[in-house]
This record gives structure tokens, sequence and C-alpha cells, in this order.
């Protein structure tokens, strides 16, 4: 798989929950390239958390900073790159990802998400009065969107090793 990749980033798009920044660090892994989270990065260039930079400068500017901090992120591969859940829906980012490397979806249910999401109060997009319905609404809205990606990836509640294996073997 490391040598298919060549220079290409894999870059793994989906849902908050869907396991996005577990796996995509393992496959990291075990292709010996560099890992890198999204937001993570974006914390670490603002020196602000997700949910300050949402409740100080709204979401706007956040999908601004995330658009460039991705854009500068697929320069230079080949990287596995997590994404926020937000970042392929937005057609500027979308368009950087998908001319700089190989997107893939890992797609997970509802109660997947909800189980992994719900232990955890970090997401300002669910700070809502019912956060399941609007996790419930944002895959509907999502779904058709994170289906663009190149690839696929089922995340089943499966030990993450079966889908770190899945997803080299569709790379
Ligand atoms: C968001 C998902 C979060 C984070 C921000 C917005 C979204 O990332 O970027 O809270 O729009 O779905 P994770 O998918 O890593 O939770």
């Amino acid at each position: 798989a490391r040598a298919k990749l060549g220079r290409r980033n894999i870059v793994f798009v989906g849902l908050m929950g869907a396991g996005k920044s577990a796996i995509g660090r393992m496959v990291a892994q075990q292709l010996k390239v560099s890992f890198i989270d999204t937001d993570v990065e974006i914390e670490r260039v603002s020196r602000m958390t997700i949910a300050e930079l949402f409740a100080t400068y709204g979401e706007e500017e956040f999908r601004a900073l995330e658009t460039r901090v991705i854009k500068r992120l697929l320069r230079g591969g080949p990287k596995v790159i997590s994404t926020g859940g937000g970042a392929f829906i937005n057609d500027n980012t979308r368009r950087h990802i998908t001319r700089g490397g190989i997107s893939l979806w890992l797609k997970a249910d509802l109660e997947v998400l909800w189980e992994r999401v719900n232990k955890r109060d970090h997401r300002p997009l669910l700070k809502t009065e019912n956060p399941k319905a609007t996790l419930a609404a944002l895959m509907e809205k999502r779904y058709p969107i994170y289906a663009e990606a190149d690839l696929t990836i089922e995340s089943r509640d499966v030990r993450k090793e079966i889908i770190v294996t899945e997803v080299l073997a569709a790379i």
C-alpha cells in the first residue's frame, strides 16, 4: 500500500465520532507516513480550542481558517490527514482535498456515532437541546456530500485493526 500511495495524501472525511483520527493514526503508522489531525493543527495555530473559536469568531471564520490550514497541510505528501466533520462539506475545502489527496469517507451509522460522541462535550455543533437529533440531521444533510469521496469504508463496531486493514486494502 505504501508503494501504491506514492506521494499522495490520504484524507479521512466523515462525521464526528466516525473514528477519523483513531483509524487515520493507525493507517499512518502502518504506512510509515506522518499523521495530522486538522482540528489539532487549527487549535495549535490559533492557540484556541475549537469550541473557543466557534464561540469567539463563529462558524464562518472557523471554516475559513480550516480551509487555509488544510490547503497548507495537503502540500508535500505523502501524509495521512484526518479532517473535522465539516471540512469536506465546505465547497472550497472539498476542492482542495479532492485535488490534494485520496479522500476516504469513514461512514458510520447513527448509533455508532452517538455512542462515541456522547461521552465528550467539546463539539460545539452538538451543544443543542437534542444532540442525537442534531447528529441525525447532520447525517441526512451531509451523507450525500461525503459520498463524493474517492473511497468509502464502513466504520462498524468492530476492532479498529479490522477497519485499518480494509483501508489499506482499498487505497
Ligand atoms: C465539526 C466537527 C469537528 C470540528 C468542529 C466542527 C463539524 O471535528 O471540526 O467542531 O462541522 O462536523 P470532528 O469531526 O473531528 O469532531
